[in-house]
């Protein structure tokens, strides 16, 4: 199936026609037909789909079944060793763009049927794959998929995530129908992929800047995002006098102040875009505020100086008003450099095909940079005009996605020559 064809059937799915944007979060109805999506596409692209215990999607271009090798050797996954694997992923932050995940998805299928459609035979495996709860928006761990398939969370753990109505993970998989006992690394995922390339829309304005359509990824910002837990006394809003005020609101709102300060200090960035408040009544000082910190710098030590600041804030703050205060790591990315020889033969290969690609660093995390832990990864970035992303704005243009497409193509068949 072409781009568009591919692009024009998932764009429907998980889009709220209020805001325009998506939440396709992992286990519930959107992101299952999300699964279909990819299984239809794979059945259209000649490939053999799969879901994996941990419930990331492949689809396998088995060059070997093709050449008629035993259907047990293939079945056993003997020829996919060394594989060459490129995807994404399908799920979304809430209210979240079209493009964040799926293009990447996408233009792995496309590139898949363009390197068929001009006869190109690889001579090891190729898959493309979606990785799930990338976005970590339903239970809050980021890269979810990638992390239980690396090893960088427990099944146990992940298996005890909870979303905001109280379903945990083992929950929410086996009303989908997949089982959460099997949940768990691939210890011979180091044995089956030899490279994993995610393109991916970037998520700024770098190439904007640069003027060019296409960016090759150099390495990722550590991130990681933290709980804070304020405890307060619940009142009446309309009774009870300032001074008697257990207020946990107002610790907060200091916090959040203070982050945006200790961010700019530091050349961090530092956000608070969540937040609930109990019991959230318009007459009533809260009981509780959670709310929870993004925090990304250039590198660990200054990343780890910000968020101390801004939990040092929270405590003092929280003291001053006679609330206390718990914060709790929820989700950390350590920095990623993308193996420099892996991103050398891309940069080549595109050079070849006539597509200059300036090298990017990104704050923004992926799966290629979990998965980065384990086998050689890379990433190609295609141009944002407005740079916005994480918001039903986010755009890319038709022609910057085909050539995304032919880039791609390109790196996979350099990939998968020999
Ligand atoms: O949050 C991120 O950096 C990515 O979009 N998941
Ligand atoms: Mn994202
Ligand atoms: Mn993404």
């Amino acid at each position: 199936m072409s781009f568009r064809a591919l692009w024009q059937a998932l764009l429907p799915i998980g889009r709220d026609p209020g805001t325009g944007g998506y939440r396709r979060f992992s286990w519930t109805a959107a992101d299952l037909s999300c699964r279909d999506w990819f299984m239809t596409a794979a059945a259209a692209g000649g490939l053999a789909a799969e879901q994996d215990r941990d419930g990331n999607l492949w689809a396998w271009w088995d060059t070997a079944a093709e050449a008629g090798e035993a259907d047990s050797d293939r079945m056993a996954g003997a020829s996919r060793a060394g594989a060459v694997v490129a995807g994404s992923h399908l799920d979304s932050v809430p209210d979240g763009g079209a493009f964040d995940g799926p293009l990447g998805v996408v233009s792995a299928f496309a590139a898949v049927d363009a390197l068929r459609g001009r006869g190109f035979t690889p001579a090891r495996p190729v898959a493309v794959a979606a990785f799930t709860e990338e976005e970590g928006a339903r239970f809050g761990v980021a890269c979810l998929g990638s992390r239980l398939l690396t090893g960088a969370i427990t099944a146990e753990a992940a298996r005890g995530l909870r979303d905001a109505d109280g379903v945990s993970l083992a929950e929410a998989m086996a009303a989908a129908g997949a089982d959460p006992d099997l949940l768990g690394p691939d210890d011979e995922l180091p044995d089956r992929v030899a490279a994993f390339v995610e393109l991916h829309i970037e998520q700024g304005r770098q190439l904007v800047d640069l003027n060019a359509v296409i960016g090759v990824g150099s390495g990722i910002w550590p991130h990681g995002r933290w709980c804070f837990d304020f405890a307060g006394r619940a009142d009446h809003a309309g009774t009870t006098a300032l001074p008697d005020r257990r207020d946990p609101m107002l610790p907060f709102a200091a916090t959040a102040v203070a982050a945006r300060q200790v961010a700019g200090r530091h050349r961090a960035l530092a956000t608070f875009g969540k937040v609930s408040v109990l019991p959230g009544g318009v007459n009533a000082i809260p009981s509780a505020v959670r709310a929870w910190l993004d925090a990304r710098a250039p590198d660990e030590g200054g990343l780890r100086s910000v968020v101390e600041r801004i939990t040092a804030t929270a405590e003092r703050a929280a003291a001053d008003h006679g609330v206390t205060v718990v914060t709790v790591p929820e989700s950390f990315s350590p920095p990623v450099e993308f193996d420099p020889a892996l991103r050398a033969r891309l940069s080549g290969a595109l050079a070849k095909t006539g597509i200059r690609a300036p090298v990017l660093r990104t704050g923004a995390g992926h799966d290629a940079g979990v998965l980065a832990a384990r086998i050689p990864t890379a990433m190609l970035f295609v141009r944002n005009p407005s740079g916005v992303s994480h918001a039903p704005r986010e755009h890319a243009a038709w022609p910057d996605c085909e050539t995304g497409v032919a880039a791609l193509a390109a790196a996979i068949e350099e990939l998968a020559a020999a």
